[in-house]
């Protein structure tokens, strides 16, 4: 016999019918298509439900951690008198104390007067003695600053006033009301409380000379 009538061993072998329905129905090496359309559902499904969770997280965690759009208990009369707004006067003398974490500044209606208790729902604070203002100008969202000059709010913007418990002067400036104000309750220790979480829009503007405002102590300004 020759050579010439032997195969070679590396040589291609002819699929037969069975090798072909071994390799259609044997399983694949790796990942399948359907595997992977189902695995990358799954994924996307996980993502998603991620980006909700941390989306309602991120909603609700304000008032979970008892921050800015829940109840901030600010404290007693000297604890709240201890964070002025400015460093040289404090409620006692009738300029306000600011808490950032509240976004409020705190008032008291009388000076001469501490918190009463009870609660003032609509942020008029004259139950209690005491007015938490929205840090926010009513106009464009600048915060005010209380000048010590006058004894008013005046906003750096566009040059807003309001007296030192948040009435628009009608003249000066472009904000259509007073400062909005937060529901605000004290116990009977004392304690202040401000709800952030409820927000009562300021009066509409009163014009110089009326009543309703607290004249400036000084003709003056701070900007
Ligand atoms: Fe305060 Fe415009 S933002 S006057």
């Amino acid at each position: 016999m020759g050579n010439w009538q032997l195969e070679k061993y590396d040589q291609p072998q002819a699929l037969t019918k069975e090798v072909l329905k071994e390799l259609r129905h044997g399983r694949t090496a790796g990942l399948s298509r359907r595997q992977l359309i189902r695995r990358s559902l799954g994924a996307g499904v996980g993502l998603w439900f991620l980006e909700v969770l941390g989306g309602t997280l991120g909603f609700l965690w304000p008032n979970l951690a008892g921050g800015f759009g829940s109840k901030v208990i600010l404290g007693d009369l000297d604890t709240v008198a201890a964070s002025p707004a400015n460093t040289d006067a404090t409620l006692r003398d009738g300029a306000p104390s600011y808490f950032p974490e509240a976004r409020t500044f705190v008032q008291l209606i009388d000076p001469n007067r501490g918190f009463q208790p009870g609660e003032s729902i609509d942020g008029d604070g004259e139950a209690v003695n005491v007015r938490a203002m929205y840090q926010r100008c009513p106009h464009l969202g600048c915060k005010p600053n209380f000048c010590l000059t006058n004894y008013w709010f005046e906003c750096p913007c566009h040059g807003s006033r309001y007296d030192r418990i948040g009435t628009k002067i009608l003249e000066l400036g472009p904000a259509p009301r007073g400062l909005d104000r937060f529901s605000v309750s004290v116990d009977g220790s004392g304690v202040l409380t401000v709800d952030t979480a409820k927000l009562t829009l300021g009066p509409l503007p009163v014009a110089l000379g009326q009543p309703g405002i607290i004249p400036a102590r000084s003709p003056g300004s701070c900007i």
